[in-house]
């Protein structure tokens, strides 16, 4: 089987020897019940470096609903087969929370400048801190030159582009595309909570969205917003948390279409008490 680095001065240690040896070191942080999704980022690190680090770690902070970490999927052994089968000089780094926060499992404050009061940071309060906290603390063990994260959760790839900035870190940001099923679900640890019914239901999310990218390109905002909450007033299966149209860079709520500028649309659906996201290039 794969060697598992659990604990700081070995990880460390094994990339500060790569690094020694001139190659490029990728990182890929991860929560574990790894799927396609993050193989495709996976893939992404190895194309674009010499050595990568996958890191899984189940991060207590940055729930802000203690029944979803509970609940949230863990199979470290299934995680393993799954790296191994997608190439075994991966290096897999799997901590406890002791190592990562000693006795301090605690969130860390960050001026965001905003960006983690809207979408996922006003409806999971602490959320995008926690994220940060955990990266912060898994940059400085990993130390890599490149870090690759999902499109899937745009939101967060913001806060880490931003993260990165106030903490001026050396580590280049790579966003990588959703990777959905062929039915369009985006791929989520998250879906295998679904019951048949509701996985049947939640292909619909991703329907939409591209139902309100085509009626973005000539109604006004306001008018694709209504569209949307009215295909989930009556959807059975499916509830709708929020779906906003914002400016891409600045996750800025918008209620106007400047030509010049990027859109991008932005989903929150409950399925039972599964919470599914999504998001979607408007223009
Ligand atoms: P997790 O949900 O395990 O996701 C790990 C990475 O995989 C994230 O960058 C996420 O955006 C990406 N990902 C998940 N599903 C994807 C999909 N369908 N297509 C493309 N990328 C996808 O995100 C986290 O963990 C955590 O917040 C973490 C960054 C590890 C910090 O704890």
């Amino acid at each position: 089987g794969m060697h598992v680095y659990t604990n700081r001065p070995e990880i460390s240690s094994a990339v500060a020897k790569h690094k020694e040896n001139g190659l490029k070191i990728g990182f890929v942080p991860t929560m574990g019940a790894l799927h396609r999704g993050h193989a495709s980022l996976f893939n992404f690190a190895l194309k674009n470096c010499d050595v990568v680090v996958v890191s899984i770690f189940v991060n207590p902070t940055q729930f802000n609903n203690p029944q979803d970490l509970e609940t949230y999927p863990r199979d470290l052994q299934k995680d393993l087969e799954f790296l191994e089968s997608i190439n075994p000089e991966l290096l897999v780094f799997a901590p406890s929370t002791t190592t990562i926060y000693g006795n301090n499992v605690k969130a860390l404050d960050f001026d965001f400048e905003g960006l983690n009061q809207v979408m996922e940071g006003a409806f999971r309060p602490g959320h995008f801190e926690g994220v940060a906290t955990v990266l912060k603390y898994l940059f400085e063990i990993v130390n890599p030159d490149m870090a690759f994260f999902g499109e899937k959760d745009y939101q967060q790839l913001q806060i880490i582009n931003k993260l990165v900035e106030i903490e001026k870190l050396s580590v280049k940001i790579i966003g990588c595309p959703i990777s959905r099923h062929e039915d369009g679900l985006a791929e989520s640890s998250r879906n295998t909570r679904l019951t048949i019914k509701q996985r049947e239901a939640s292909p619909f999310i991703y329907k939409t969205l591209m139902q309100a990218k085509e009626h973005f390109n000539d109604q006004s905002v306001e008018d694709v917003v209504h569209f949307v909450e009215q295909e989930f007033a009556d959807k059975e299966q499916l509830e709708l948390e929020y779906f906003e149209i914002a400016h891409a860079a600045t996750l800025a709520h918008t209620t106007e279409k400047n030509p010049d500028e990027k859109y991008r649309a932005f989903i929150a659906v409950f399925a039972g008490e599964v919470r599914l996201i999504d998001n979607i290039a408007l223009n």
